[in-house]
């Protein structure tokens, strides 16, 4: 199953302890949930790359049903409000317009990493006319990305000629232990690392377009 596809291999799938601290201290405050909460519409929407289900459950609502596209089955948490299914960005299993709406957070659409064409292609069939297509990804040049030491910015070359608008939302990861700081920071750059600030200045990108 999903053999030819890109699936990016994500520790979180083995390690859902810590999945579940990073999960939380990236933007404590909710800011990108409550941008999510306000540019998605009602009815159908697509989560792709929907992981443990953490951003489909704080958008779920009476008016709005949540799917999830995910590929790994130890991501899978059937405690949360979406009904998944095991697939692959790039292959949609769903009939073209199909959802009100679709995004993917910190999931596959990676242009600099690998190949996104297909994945594109996909999300603007499965989403109906009108509707909103979101990309969250972090934005780069922040205190996040000097810790682990990484250059760059999100790269507007690439999305705006495809008709995306590029925001940036800034908030905070925001650990509540040192332990649970010092712990994701070492898994993050492969070497144990102590003393991790609690709170680490953070840049999100958001790219939109409506199909
Ligand atoms: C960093 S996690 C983000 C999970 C979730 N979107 C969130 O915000 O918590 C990335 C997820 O993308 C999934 N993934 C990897 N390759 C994928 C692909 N080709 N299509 C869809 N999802 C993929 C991984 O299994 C993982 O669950």
């Amino acid at each position: 199953m999903l053999r030819g596809m890109s699936i990016i291999p994500f520790y979180g799938a083995e390690n859902r302890d810590l999945f579940e601290i990073e999960r939380a201290a990236m933007d404590r405050p909710g800011k990108v949930i409550r941008y999510l909460d306000e540019v998605l519409p009602d009815g159908d929407l697509l989560d792709i790359g929907a992981g443990d289900g953490f951003t489909a459950d704080a958008l779920s609502s009476p008016t709005r049903s949540l799917f999830g596209v995910e590929p790994a089955q130890g991501m899978i948490n059937a405690d949360r409000s979406l009904s998944y299914v095991r697939a692959s960005a790039e292959s949609l299993p769903f009939t073209d317009n199909s959802f009100a709406g679709a995004y993917a957070t910190w999931a596959y659409f990676f242009p600099g990493y690998l190949d996104i064409s297909r994945g594109l292609d996909e999300i603007e069939r499965v989403v109906q006319p009108g509707g909103p297509m979101v990309i969250v990804d972090n934005y780069g040049d922040d205190e996040f990305t000097s810790i682990l030491d990484q250059d760059g910015a999100i790269d507007r070359g690439f999305w705006e000629p495809r008709g995306f608008t590029v925001n940036e939302i800034e908030t905070v990861f925001e650990f509540v232990s040192q332990d649970d700081a010092d712990r994701l920071m070492s898994l993050y750059v492969g070497l144990p690392v102590r003393r991790v600030p609690l709170v680490i200045g953070y840049r999100v990108a958001v790219m939109a377009k409506t199909n």
